[in-house]
């Protein structure tokens, strides 16, 4: 199953509040208050397991992967390698060699770009994606495109507050035969709104041309099959599901990663290496160059394990649900504006929302005296800001450790912001 745009959700676990306990952070007051972590869809916050796992290995088995022959290292390799397979699972992918391990979703665009791109496009060729990208899924085809001198083109969203979603009726004029690669956010860090990446996936397979999914916010928010969406790359970090900072995932068809050149060269990605060149191995070492991030792997790998204890259909349906709960509330708080979809529409978890008179970082600000941690800003979305008239949002993201009262919170704080700035 993949997040798909359904309006019925099961009923969410009411239970999922215990889930807090095994979050030290969230156990502790800001400016006097309960910590209220609305901060999400930035950075999800990390269980003891996800935090034991990095301390057991860099106590016990810290040693370079793939090139020692000692017990540390072949501890190392085995516990690095069996995340990949973890993650492997996690997603549904039939080849643990299709998981590469990158800095983050950014990186495993840019991966694409770079090699991908720099060996299929030519000259009059067209990249897709839509207005609601975040930076990294368009800024890396902006410089694709004008390295190879094709054409960049966007899927229009529909609406003032872009609550229409994608307007897929534009697919029949845009995705054309020229359309060699289709990359698109699973769900908007910025709206909410969550596309039908199978649907996607499908239309682009039909001209033929690649696809690249970025599952920044959907990857720990809701069950991804990546053999049932059909995609060619798909792109997530570990820190917003519960992960380290520092890791994240390319998944590519086996197919398509073993033809790729390189991105970077070094140790552990050659076969043979002469004065006058070298050879490179299949993937995933062949975009591995260098040691990797060895530690924080393998604690992605306790990331799934821990997630997948809760269920992401549990988590899923726990995310229509508190955003439903905050697009009703929030809608009583005078002079705000949400953008994304409207109530009752799907949604992930979270809520962006706009006051005409207040600045986002004054509500961000204000919010924070009441415990509250908020973003505002542009959210890498400044054309799509643009688009809707807007300089800043706020936004409110949530996680399945997150509860109805932790949103009244916000709802006070709105008020109480209202009435400051306002009046
Ligand atoms: N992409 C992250 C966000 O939306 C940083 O906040």
């Amino acid at each position: 199953m993949n997040p798909k745009p359904e309006t019925s959700y099961p009923k969410p676990r009411p239970a999922l509040g215990a889930t807090r306990a095994d979050f030290p952070i969230l156990h502790q007051q800001v400016n006097g208050k309960p910590l209220v972590y609305f901060d999400n869809g930035a950075t999800s916050q990390k269980p003891r397991s996800v935090i034991d796992a990095l301390v057991h290995y860099y106590e016990r088995d810290n040693s370079n992967v793939h090139r020692g022959l000692h017990a540390l290292s072949m501890r190392a390799t085995d516990a690095y390698e069996g995340a990949r397979t973890r993650i492997a699972k996690f997603i549904n992918a039939a080849d643990p060699a299709e998981i590469i391990f990158t800095r983050g979703t950014t990186e495993s665009i840019n991966l694409v770009a770079h090699s991908w791109a720099r060996a299929h496009l030519k000259p009059g060729d067209v990249i897709l994606t839509t207005e609601m990208e975040h930076h990294s899924n368009l800024v890396p085809w902006q410089q694709a495109a004008k390295a190879a001198g094709a054409t960049l083109r966007y899927i229009p969203v529909l609406g003032a507050d872009a609550e229409g979603g994608l307007n897929l009726a534009a697919l029949d004029t845009l995705l054309t035969p020229a359309v060699k690669l289709f990359a698109f956010t699973h769900i908007s860090n910025t709206l909410g709104t969550i596309n039908d990446a199978a649907l996607l996936c499908r239309r682009a397979r039909a001209v033929g041309a690649v696809t690249v999914i970025d599952a920044a916010q959907s990857i720990g928010h809701a069950p991804i099959d990546v053999q049932a969406l059909d995609c060619d790359f798909l792109a997530f970090s570990g820190h917003k599901m519960c992960g380290p900072t520092g890791i994240g995932v390319l998944y590519g068809r086996r197919a398509l990663l073993d033809k790729l050149a390189p991105d970077e060269t070094g140790g552990g990605m050659v076969v043979t290496v002469t004065y006058e060149g070298a050879t490179w191995k299949p993937a995933p070492e062949r975009h591995e160059a260098g040691t990797p991030n060895v530690a924080d792997a393998i604690a992605l790998g306790a990331a799934c394990d821990y997630i997948d204890s809760i269920g992401r259909d549990v988590i899923a349906a726990h995310d229509h649900h508190l955003g439903q709960v905050a697009m009703e509330k929030l809608s009583a708080v005078p002079g705000i504006r949400i953008i994304g979809p409207r109530a009752g529409q799907p949604r992930g978890g979270l809520v962006g929302f706009a006051f005409a008179d207040v600045h986002a970082h004054d509500v961000v600000t204000f919010a924070d005296e009441d415990g509250l941690a908020l973003r505002g800003g542009h959210h890498c979305n400044q054309p799509l800001m643009r688009k809707l008239g807007l300089t800043s949002t706020t936004r409110a993201s949530f996680y399945f450790y997150n509860t109805e009262q932790e949103i009244d919170v916000l709802v006070g704080s709105l008020h109480r912001i209202q009435k400051f700035f306002v009046g």
